[in-house]
């Protein structure tokens, strides 16, 4: 598996896949725009990741800047927010037929390495309570604490509609 930064350089090579896979993992409601896809991997001080295996999208793993997400809830009651100093970590996904093998765990601690070294002090992030279960435990694993519990934000019939948004305060490199 090939670990490589996704951004405006590839976004053009990769965009296809991209949505593709947006649409087909996440449930309707945690979907992205495809404009939305593009800012945070074409922000400047985003730090987004793609696992890519002989020219086929394995996964992919996004982040940007806390102050793009102000219409976001979670972010939107940050106080952290305005401070140019958080990453938050949008979406994370590994296609089906590539999971369990350690490509969830790569792409967070190359996201929070990279972020510790581009001077972010924290990463941020929102896991829904059921759906998001496995990435909520892997993010505990790696410091995570939950700042605040967030209900009825989905609404979409699927219960829990509860999601967890937190924290991972790095320390400086
Ligand atoms: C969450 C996700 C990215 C994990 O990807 P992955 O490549 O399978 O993850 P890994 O193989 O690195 O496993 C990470 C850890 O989660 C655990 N795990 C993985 N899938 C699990 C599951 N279904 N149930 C319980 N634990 C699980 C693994 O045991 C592993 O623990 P360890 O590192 O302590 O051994 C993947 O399941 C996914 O794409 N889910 C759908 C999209 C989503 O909900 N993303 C998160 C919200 S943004």
């Amino acid at each position: 598996m090939r670990y490589q930064r996704l951004g405006t350089r590839n976004w053009t090579q990769w965009r296809e896949a991209v949505l593709l896979l947006e649409a087909q993992i996440y449930e309707p409601s945690r979907q992205d725009t495809p404009e939305t896809l593009e800012r945070i991997i074409c922000d400047e001080r985003g730090i987004s990741l793609a696992a890519v295996e002989g020219g086929r999208l394995a996964g992919f793993c996004l982040g940007a800047p806390l102050e793009n997400f102000a219409d976001v809830r979670g972010p939107a009651e940050d106080p952290v927010r305005g401070s140019n100093s958080a990453l938050y970590a949008a979406d994370t996904l590994v296609d089906a037929h590539y999971r369990g093998q350690g490509i969830g765990r790569e792409f967070k601690v190359r996201q929070i390495e990279a972020a510790r070294s581009e001077g972010f002090k924290s990463v941020c992030g929102r896991n829904r309570v059921g759906l998001a279960q496995a990435m909520w435990r892997l993010n505990a694993s790696l410091g995570a604490r939950a700042v605040h519990i967030i209900e009825k934000d989905y609404q979409d019939g699927i219960e829990p509609d509860i999601c967890i948004y937190y924290h991972i305060a790095l320390s400086a490199p």
